[in-house]
């Protein structure tokens, strides 16, 4: 069925987002931001009806049905906060809170209100990153014992833009670290011990990490960083063989498995160029069928990498209080 969104947020994934959302069929009602002149342009480029100068006024309209937060860090847990107060169904994009404890609060409100509430990390329901792991469970490569995977971006070294800014949460952990933290948990589950080390940059914030994590039965090691162009692959080696996704790997098609160092065979992914528009079916299709919490974007999930992040941050010397 189609449903009826709004926005808090203009800036450069609210965009891709509403273009994913109106490609689906559904309808963007309104678009809530900082600023009247940003909400302005945003409704105008996009056809809705309403534009606010704050983000929350978009919970004043009674047709909207889910809403998807798409603002800096430091603001997402207020802002789902504010739609779970409203009842009204959210997708948040990630992190989904500063820390663990932000989310967990707001988790069990919705929790006791019955609200849907899922956080936007996409890789979780991309065609390459669903195909890997049926090739895991289907047993292609044995039992999954390592994990690697790099995320690396060079960011816009302007420290006053969110990347670098403290206040509003920036890093390189929150922002490109999450995707491989997550892939390493979707694998192995939550890590049982952690060891990180970090560079930081003038802002306090991290410049780039190096991660290596114990898990109940395997070991991982990632990095993330804002200054150095990584590749963005993620491998899992198994007992018999290894998976690797590049290309890059939180939304890549390129899957090969492999033996020693030979590439045995190249596993066909489709429609891995839809984008985010595998995010808005996922929040459809649990919105159709009543669900308070996506499977593909569950609240553990979004808890375990939090409780990593928290930690990881402590060990690194990074702190948003
Ligand atoms: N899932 C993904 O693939 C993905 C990708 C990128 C980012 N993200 C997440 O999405 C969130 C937003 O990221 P983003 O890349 O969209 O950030 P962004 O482009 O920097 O936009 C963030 C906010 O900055 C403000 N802004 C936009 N253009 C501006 C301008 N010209 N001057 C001043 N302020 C301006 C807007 O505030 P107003 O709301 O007040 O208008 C906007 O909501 C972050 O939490 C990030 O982690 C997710």
């Amino acid at each position: 069925m189609s449903r009826t969104w709004a926005i808090m947020g203009t800036g450069t994934i609210a965009t891709a987002f509403a273009e994913a959302i109106l490609a689906e069929g559904g309808t963007i009602a309104a678009v809530g931001s900082g600023s009247p002149e940003r909400a302005r342009a945003f409704a105008e480029r996009f056809g809705i009806e309403h534009a606010h100068g704050t983000h929350h006024e978009v919970l004043s309209h009674d047709d909207v049905e889910v809403v998807y937060v798409a603002t800096t860090n430091e603001r997402h847990h207020l802002d789902v906060q504010a739609c779970v107060a409203a009842g009204v169904a959210v997708l948040n994009e990630k992190p989904f809170a500063l820390d663990r404890d932000h989310a967990a609060s707001v988790l069990d409100v919705a929790r006791q209100r019955g609200v849907f509430v899922a956080e936007a990390m996409w890789m979780r329901v991309q065609p390459g990153f669903l195909a890997l792991h049926e090739q895991l469970a289907a047993g292609a490569i044995g039992k999954p014992r390592l994990v690697q995977a790099d995320f690396g971006i060079v960011a816009e070294p302007d420290v006053s833009r969110r990347w670098f800014a403290r206040e509003q949460g920036g890093g390189a952990l929150l922002d490109v670290g999450i995707y491989p933290l997550t892939f390493a948990i979707s694998v192995l589950g939550p890590p049982t011990r952690i060891r990180a080390l970090g560079e930081l940059a003038s802002t306090g914030v991290d410049a780039q990490l190096a991660v290596a994590m114990t898990h109940r039965d395997g070991l991982s090691s990632w990095s993330c960083s804002f200054v150095a162009d990584s590749g963005v692959e993620a491998t899992v080696a198994g007992e018999t063989g290894s998976l690797r996704l590049g290309g890059p790997f939180h939304h890549g098609s390129d899957l090969t498995r492999r033996q020693r160092d030979r590439v045995v065979e190249t596993v066909e992914v489709v429609d891995a160029d839809l984008g985010y528009r595998h995010e808005v079916r996922e929040v459809h299709r649990c919105l159709d069928a009543g669900l308070t919490e996506s499977p593909a974007l569950c609240h553990a999930d979004t808890l375990a990498a939090l409780d990593a992040m928290d930690r990881i941050r402590e060990q690194v010397g990074v702190s948003y209080g």
